[in-house]
C-alpha cells in the first residue's frame, strides 16, 4: 500500500502534477491565512486548547455519539452493519464537531467576530450554535435562493442570535455566498474568522476541518474495540465536501479496511443532475476557491449540480479525498436519489433511526453492496438525522396528506 499522509505535505495531497491542495488565494487574503496557519500550529496542539474542547466535545456537543449495532437490517442484509450516528450530536448532525473547533480557536485568536457560509443551512446552523455558546458576533452568508428553500435552518441561526447575510450575486448559492464570505473577510481579518465549512479551500482549512472531523474515528478506536470483534471489513460515508468521510476514515487510513465514499448520483448522468465529482466524466482538475481538487465544470466555469440532499450538492471534493481516490486508497459510487429515499424508509422501518439525507446516500450504499457480498462487518456513517428534511421528503413520500397539512397550517395563520 503506498504511503499515505495524515496532513498536507507542503500544503498539498500527494506529489508533483498529481498533488491536491494548496493555498490559491488573491495577495488580499494573505495575511488572513497566514494568521489561521499560525494559530492552527500554535494554539490548536496546545494542551490547553486541546482540554477546552474536549470539555465542550462532551458537555456541550454530547460525544462521544454511540456506534449502534443495526441488529435487525442486518438479518436482512446478511451483513453485521453497524451505525455511527453523529445525528446525536448538538444542531443534529457532524458539522459541530469542526464549527465548535473553529469558533474556539478564533476566540483564543483573540477574534471579536465570526463569518461562515452555508448552503444547506446544516454548516451555518453549526456555526451559529457554536457562536451563541461562546459569546461571538456571528454573520452568516447564504445565497438568497438557498435562503428561501432552507427557511427552517435561517430561522433557527437567527434564533441562535445570528444575523443572515442575503447574497444576491450569481446562481445566489453556495458559491457565491462562499465568494462573499471571502471578500468580506480580506477587509474585516482583523477582528474577524472566517469558520470554513468542510475539508476543502486553501491550506491549512482542510488540515484543520479533518483533524476536528477526526473525532469521529478516533471515537470508533474505542468503541470497535469494546464492540466488535476486531476491525471491521469495510466502512462507507457519503461525501459532499467531504468532511464527514474524512473525519471518519482519518484513523484507520493505515490499516486494510475497505473504505467507500458515497457521492449523490441524483436522478441521472448528464452534468446538471447529479454531484458525481470523482466518477463523472465531466469532472475534472481545477483551482477554484482557494484549492486544487477535481469539480464538475462546464465552459472552465462550476457546473451546476443536482442532489435530492442539499448538503452533498457541491461541485467540488476536499483535496485529500480527491488525492485518496487517486492512489485508490477510498473507492467511490454513488447512490441516486430514488435509492436514497428507499434506504432512509428502511432503516426508518428496521432500526427506528431517520437519518438526514446526506447520510442516507452512505444507507443506500451498504444497501447496494450487500447485493453481492456477506457476512462482513461494515460501519456506516450517518452524518446527521433526518428531523431538517422533511420539507423535501414528505413531499415525496405522502405527498397528498403532506399538502393537507400545508393548507391546515396556512388556513391557520391566515384566521389569526
Ligand atoms: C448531515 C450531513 N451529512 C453530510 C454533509 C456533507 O458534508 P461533508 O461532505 O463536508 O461531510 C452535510 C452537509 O451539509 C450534512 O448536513
Amino acid at each position: 500500500m503506498q504511503k499515505i499522509f495524515q496532513k498536507s505535505k507542503n500544503r498539498f495531497f500527494g506529489q508533483g502534477e498529481e498533488a491536491y491542495g494548496g493555498q490559491y488565494i488573491p495577495e488580499i487574503l494573505r495575511p488572513a491565512l497566514k494568521e489561521v496557519e499560525k494559530a492552527y500550529k500554535e494554539i490548536f496542539p496546545s494542551q490547553a486548547f486541546q482540554n477546552e474542547l474536549k470539555e465542550l466535545q462532551e458537555h456541550f456537543i454530547s460525544r462521544p455519539t454511540p456506534l449502534i449495532y443495526a441488529k435487525n437490517a442486518s438479518k436482512i442484509l446478511n451483513n453485521e452493519i453497524y451505525l455511527k450516528f453523529e445525528g446525536l450530536a448538538n444542531t443534529g448532525a457532524h458539522k459541530i464537531n469542526n464549527a465548535i473547533g473553529q469558533v474556539l480557536l478564533a476566540k483564543k485568536m483573540g477574534k471579536k467576530k465570526i463569518i461562515a457560509e452555508t448552503g444547506a443551512g446544516q454548516h451555518g446552523l453549526a456555526t451559529a450554535c457554536a457562536c451563541a455558546k461562546l459569546e461571538m458576533e456571528c454573520e452568516i452568508f447564504m445565497g438568497s435562493i438557498d435562503m428561501a428553500r432552507q427557511k427552517p435552518n435561517v430561522f433557527n441561526m437567527e434564533l441562535f442570535g445570528a444575523k443572515v447575510r442575503s447574497v444576491e450575486s450569481g446562481s445566489k448559492t453556495l458559491k457565491d455566498a462562499v465568494n462573499e464570505a471571502l471578500r468580506v473577510w480580506s477587509a474585516e481579518s482583523k477582528d474577524t474568522f472566517y469558520v470554513l465549512g468542510s475539508a476543502l479551500g486553501p491550506y491549512p482549512y482542510p488540515d484543520l476541518v479533518r483533524d476536528l472531523q477526526s473525532i469521529i474515528s478516533k471515537e470508533l478506536q474505542i468503541q470497535i474495540k469494546s464492540q466488535l470483534d476486531g476491525l471491521p471489513d469495510i466502512m462507507i460515508a457519503c461525501v459532499g465536501g467531504g468532511s464527514n468521510a474524512i473525519g471518519f476514515f482519518n484513523e484507520f487510513l493505515q490499516s486494510n479496511i475497505k473504505m467507500i465514499a458515497v457521492e449523490a448520483g441524483g436522478i441521472g448522468d448528464e452534468l446538471g443532475e447529479h454531484a458525481k465529482r470523482i466518477k463523472s466524466k465531466n469532472a475534472t482538475k481545477a483551482i477554484a476557491q482557494g484549492y486544487k481538487s477535481i469539480f464538475l465544470q462546464k465552459n472552465a466555469q462550476i457546473a451546476k449540480t443536482h442532489s435530492i440532499s442539499a448538503g452533498l450538492d457541491y461541485a467540488g471534493i476536499g483535496p485529500q479525498l480527491a488525492h485518496l481516490a487517486q492512489i485508490g486508497r477510498i473507492e467511490f459510487m454513488s447512490a441516486r436519489d430514488s435509492e436514497v429515499l428507499e434506504a432512509l424508509k428502511f432503516f426508518a422501518k428496521t432500526e427506528g433511526i431517520i437519518a438526514a439525507l446526506e447520510s442516507c446516500h452512505a444507507l443506500a450504499g451498504v444497501i447496494a453492496i450487500s447485493k453481492n457480498i456477506q457476512n462482513k462487518k461494515i460501519i456506516v456513517n450517518v452524518s446527521g438525522r433526518g428531523d431538517k428534511d422533511i420539507f423535501i421528503t414528505a413531499k415525496h413520500i405522502a405527498p397528498h396528506a403532506w399538502l393537507d397539512f400545508l393548507k391546515s397550517e396556512i388556513a391557520q395563520i391566515k384566521g389569526k
